[in-house]
């Protein structure tokens, strides 16, 4: 049964730290029970926050780096090094800066002419480093799109129907940049120990309410579709984005 959770803070700057102080805390404990923490990371803008946050002090000198290892829980058909793709991001606002063995970084290069081909490579890579079947990550990190998208599952995308399958390819996706995508799709997701979704804004108040109070429409607004079987899902939000959400009882 999935455990979810809801919490509403002030605004963008408290989401950040309330994140970064549950990824903490999260590595940690893995590590202690696990000896290793396996983290895939979100595109988007909103984790920016979080991942500075974590590059630097205290949170930098809090984190078991050496156990760590980073992969990506949807990318975009980009070059890495593009000003667009989501390893440039995380790269440039939290891996250039922490003291993480370069082997366990691995992005999701979603280039070349097969995309499929490369999907399937990233699945080999996570059935070698991640143990279970499917997979299990100890920490998910997702944001939500306003159309209800999240990682790179979109409204009536075929990526939504991929049932066996761990990490697809995508067409080309409705929002900027509109090329297509990797992503992790629901069944691996869902075998996480715990899934934390990040969303801030107004412009997400209207999706966050039909997403998790609205009535069950997962082809319409993905995010639905997020239901880890046997962990934890946390949806921290910002006041704006909590906004239009009836009174919470969880
Ligand atoms: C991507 C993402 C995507 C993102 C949401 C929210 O590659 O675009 O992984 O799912 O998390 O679109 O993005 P923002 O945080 O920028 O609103």
């Amino acid at each position: 049964m999935t455990h979810r959770h809801i919490l509403v803070v002030d605004d963008p700057e408290a989401l950040a730290e309330a994140a970064t102080r549950y990824i903490v805390a999260r590595a940690r404990q893995a590590v202690a029970a696990r000896g290793s923490f396996a983290l895939a990371l979100a595109g988007g803008s909103t984790p920016r926050g979080v991942y500075r946050r974590l590059a630097h002090a205290p949170w930098r000198d809090a984190m078991p780096w050496a156990q760590t290892l980073i992969f990506w829980s949807d990318e975009r058909a980009l070059p890495l090094d593009s000003t667009d793709s989501n390893y440039r991001m995380a790269r440039e606002a939290l891996l250039d800066h922490v003291p993480l063995p370069p082997e366990q970084i691995h992005p999701l290069a979603a280039q070349g002419d097969d995309l499929d081909q490369a999907a399937a490579r990233y699945e080999a890579v996570l059935r070698r480093l991640v143990p279970g079947e499917p997979p299990r990550f100890d920490l998910i990190l997702l944001g939500m799109g306003p159309d209800g998208h999240t990682a790179s599952l979109f409204p009536h995308s075929p990526a939504l129907d991929a049932t066996t399958r761990l990490v697809v390819a995508t067409p080309e996706a409705p929002l900027p940049p509109q090329v297509r995508r990797l992503t992790f799709t629901s069944r691996l997701i869902n075998a996480a120990v715990e899934v934390l979704v990040l969303v801030a804004g107004a412009d997400k108040a209207a999706p966050v309410r039909e997403v998790l109070q609205g009535p069950r429409r997962p082809h319409e607004l993905p995010a639905q579709l997020i239901d880890p079987q046997a962990g934890d899902l946390w949806w921290m939000l910002d006041r704006a984005a909590a906004s239009q959400l009836s009174t919470l009882h969880e």
